[in-house]
């Protein structure tokens, strides 16, 4: 039951601000008015534009700037977006990725407990085996890969702030337009090629619930508003395999779904292992939050007005 209790925060700090969720939640967040935003990312400049929000460059990594951002920003609530989420790179270079997925986050914990600030941390569904998808919020991690080793160790660290200091919004396989990315996200991958007569090979043995950014970021925004804690799974409605959401996106926009072919995981040499059949229960989001993620129709037609009027701009 949605509780109107709604405490409204002033003031919410994201992190990984220029990545594609971190983006989406600051173009939300920042376009309501409850909300004072400050946006912070690696890099020297926001990839973002059109935002009623502060930015400042931050590594978050860097112990020493993230305290000073605490003291004079005085966030009541931290949305955690950065993350190395490159799921093969963790696989080679496991103390950067340790370094960024967990001991930035064991940091980010330490100054939310001095501050009393809330921490909205963003995790995945790469913790579970995928051997039992789709997943509850009760069921038991069991991680295949280091990057999902790492972000259950995130997790077991924001599980050590007060209860009312913490939530935890896990996603699965997201999607959507974001500015100036450096890689793009599987309906983007797939949308370039399609649009331009090329032939992919998609598999057809991992099975997901993907999820449109924007209905994460409005799950996530649900969260804050209605002050939640505890664990949420904030997904797509719809588990299905990889190759048929290529097909669900030829269908809905209009590509020739002979360009898509069926092939099995183990036709592609990826360095981590991964997951076979994740996806996600949201029937806790649904219920408690009023999660209404969008249908792929819906949620597939938003995104390509989205990259059409960035090629126009
Ligand atoms: N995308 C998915 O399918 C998916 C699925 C499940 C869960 N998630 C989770 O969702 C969250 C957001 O991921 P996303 O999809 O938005 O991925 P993303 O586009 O890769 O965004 C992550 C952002 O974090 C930044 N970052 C990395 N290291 C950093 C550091 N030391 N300091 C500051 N920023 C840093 C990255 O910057 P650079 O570009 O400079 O590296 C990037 O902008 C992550 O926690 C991820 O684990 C994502």
């Amino acid at each position: 039951m949605i509780t109107r209790d709604e405490i409204v925060f002033r003031r919410v700090l994201v992190t990984g601000a220029n990545g594609l969720l971190g983006q989406a939640i600051v173009t939300r967040l920042s376009g309501l008015q409850n909300y004072d935003v400050l946006a912070t990312g690696r890099d020297a400049d926001p990839k973002f534009e059109g935002c009623s929000c502060g930015y400042i460059s931050l590594d978050i990594t860097d112990t020493d700037s993230m305290h000073r951002i605490f003291v004079d920003f005085e966030p009541d609530v931290v949305v955690n977006c950065a993350a190395m989420t490159q799921v093969d790179l963790c696989e080679t270079r496991k103390s950067e990725c340790w370094k960024t997925n967990v001991d930035a986050v064991e940091s980010l914990v330490k100054l939310c407990r001095v501050h009393n600030t809330k921490l909205v941390h963003v995790s995945t569904d790469f913790i579970f085996d995928g051997k039992n998808g789709p997943y509850r919020e009760t069921d038991r991690p069991d991680p295949v890969n280091y990057y999902g080793k790492s972000k259950v160790a995130s997790e077991n660290a924001v599980r050590s702030l007060p209860d009312n200091l913490w939530t935890i919004v896990r996603t699965v396989l997201v999607y959507g337009h974001a500015r100036k990315l450096t890689r793009s996200n599987i309906a983007t991958w797939i949308i370039s090629n399609l649009s331009e007569g090329k032939s992919i090979n998609v598999v057809t043995d991992q099975f997901r619930s993907p999820t449109y950014v924007e209905d994460l970021a409005r799950g996530i925004e649900k969260a804050i508003r209605y002050n939640k804690t505890g664990v949420y799974h904030i997904s797509g409605r719809d588990q299905l395999s990889v190759y048929d959401f290529a097909l669900k996106i030829a269908e809905v926009l209009g590509y020739d779904e002979n360009l898509i072919h069926p092939v099995d995981a183990s036709s592609f040499s990826q360095t981590a292992a991964r997951p076979p059949r994740t996806g996600f229960i949201i029937l806790k989001a649904e219920t408690e939050l009023g999660y209404r993620p969008m249908s792929f129709e819906l949620a597939l037609t938003d995104l390509e007005s989205r990259l059409n009027a960035s090629v126009k701009a």
